[in-house]
């Protein structure tokens, strides 16, 4: 063997013995640390059926939750990075309310110019404190009673155009009717946008949703690599595709531009942003939190999370409402009994009587929690209490809700679609922490309330005005998306939309 080959012979066994030793390095981890867990591959860990596409995330990871029937946590490795399952609602309320202080972050790391990509829902502290309480005040009540108005006035459009559309019944593609509504109020509701009228399809809009949200190539690759090697790749590609940057940037440059050149005040979203932005602009630099490109981050994130998750779930309701006829009629009897007392009109003080329609939300909320998994990453070394076993700084802590949200040791009958379970009486039986559709603690979902009233009012004035059954299209079960974060059934799911009789409408 010639020198040259003996050096080329040499970096590749080098280079194998690396690749090797980063592949196994830490397929002991939890074994040499005692924990209970389930065995992972080198190099993909336990995330295999994700990268074949065998499943998607939730089931899983209910798959995961399921193996390990007796444990309380177990670990798995993402990858070759070591994560911590818990099961036990005591420890995962202690992780995301009591002890949050060793769990404050998701564990997402994104370029430091991905600008979009480092809104709240992302971003690391202390950035996130400083971001969260400038914008938490948008969801206060007085901020949403002021908001009721613009939502009630979108949804009245959409039912408007549902007369103009269906003449006594149609089958309709479900979740596609309920994002075009939900994009309107959305956008309307956040920065006052009027950004996609049924009538007049905003293609470009819809497209940048999608782009998103979809289950494609793209968002696959950023998907995997994120989780793999968070601290490397995530760093270097950025969260969304450049022309979602682009389009944000654009939008929201022309809704503040109007805004000063009309010299006009709102009650949303995007007026507070720019007072607390304004009022920055007093500070010296070093002391600013929020800058031009966080308020931009900020529209996208409360556009796309409240445009996802509203959608989601009303179409999901209708879907199960469809099926169980008798759950409807009970809900269109509490809005009508609600409605009458104002000759029609469901009014901001009245949404906390549509305690039957809550109840279905919640419901549908727990068969189909649309973040499937919440991520915290361990700040700091923490000693589960009672045990010896530390969860080191810098491991992930993942809690599937899914699993837990069907685990028939904290639901009787899981499978079964129940609006019961959440009635005034049944509701203390819950155990807590076994039910967190919207996580909890100080990163909580800060959209929550502003969710239920959109949903409460979207669905009464639907279910007041149509009747929804199973159509020929309709399947009772959708698979879910695989290569999505969120629980997003593939496909259109389609229902039968029926004009409720004129004496009962409104
Ligand atoms: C049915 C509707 C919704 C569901 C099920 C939902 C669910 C969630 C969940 C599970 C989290 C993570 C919580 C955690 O890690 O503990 C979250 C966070 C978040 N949600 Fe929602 N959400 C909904 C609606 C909304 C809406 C309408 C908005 C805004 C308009 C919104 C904005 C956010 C933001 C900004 C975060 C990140 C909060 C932070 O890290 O401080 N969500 N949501």
């Amino acid at each position: 063997m010639g020198s040259a080959a003996f050096t080329v012979f040499f970096i590749f066994i080098t280079v194998l013995l690396v690749l090797y030793k980063w592949a196994t390095s830490n397929v002991e981890y939890w074994k040499k640390r005692k924990f209970p867990y389930i065995r992972g591959v080198p190099v993909f860990g336990n995330y295999v059926p994700i990268v074949l596409g065998t499943y998607d995330i939730s089931t899983m990871y209910r798959n995961l939750y399921n193996q390990m029937k007796d444990a309380r946590f177990f670990g798995i490795m993402i990858g070759t990075k070591p994560a911590l399952l818990v099961k036990d609602p005591e420890l995962i309320l202690r992780i995301m309310v009591k002890d949050f202080r060793y769990f404050y972050d998701r564990g997402f790391n994104t370029p430091e110019k991905d600008f979009i990509g480092n809104n709240l829902f992302f971003l690391r502290n202390p950035k996130w404190k400083a971001l969260r309480g400038k914008i938490v005040a948008v969801f206060s009540s007085a901020k949403l009673k002021a908001s009721f108005e613009i939502v009630d006035k979108s949804i009245d459009d959409f039912i408007e155009y549902l007369h103009e559309t269906i003449a006594q019944e149609q089958d309709l593609p479900t979740r596609d009717v309920m994002g075009d509504a939900m994009t309107d109020v959305v956008c309307k509701a956040i920065c006052g946008i009027q950004i996609h009228t049924i009538k007049n399809p905003n293609v470009e809009h819809v497209e940048i949703q999608k782009m998103v949200f979809a289950g494609n190539a793209r968002n696959y690759i950023r998907n995997i690599v994120t989780f793999f090697s968070p601290e490397f790749f995530a760093k270097k590609i950025y969260s969304f595709p450049a022309v979602v940057e682009t389009y944000f940037s654009k939008l929201t440059s022309q809704a503040i531009e109007l805004r000063q050149k009309e010299n006009v005040k709102r009650n949303d979203l995007l007026q507070l942003l720019m007072e607390a932005y304004e009022q920055e602009q007093m500070l010296p630099v070093e002391q600013r939190v929020l800058d031009r490109e966080e308020l931009v981050a900020s529209v996208f994130i409360m556009i796309l999370a409240g445009y996802e998750t509203s959608t989601s779930t009303s179409s999901l309701v209708l879907h199960e409402l469809a099926h169980e006829p008798e759950f409807q009629e009970k809900v269109r009897d509490e809005a009508r009994k609600v409605a009458l007392k104002n000759g029609g009109r469901i009014k901001y003080e009245d949404l906390s009587e549509l305690k039957y329609l809550e109840q279905v939300i919640s419901e549908t909320l727990r068969l189909y929690p649309l973040a499937n998994t919440l991520f915290r990453e361990c700040m700091e070394d923490y000693t589960i209490p009672g045990t010896d076993h530390v969860i080191e700084k810098g491991v992930f802590v993942h809690i599937p809700t899914l699993a837990l949200h069907t685990d028939p040791n904290y639901w009787k009958d899981p499978e079964k679609f129940d609006p019961d379970r959440f009635s005034g009486h049944n509701e203390s039986l819950i155990t807590p922490g076994s039910y967190l559709p919207f996580g909890d603690g100080p990163r909580i979902c800060i959209g929550k309330r502003f969710a239920f009233l959109q949903l409460k009012l979207v669905l009464s004035k639907v279910l007041l005005n149509y009747r929804v059954s199973p159509c020929e299209k309709t399947r009772r079960h959708y698979p879910l998306i695989k290569n999505s974060l969120l629980a997003v059934p593939e496909g259109v799911c389609w229902l039968k939309f029926t004009r409720v009789s004129q004496s009962n409408q409104f």
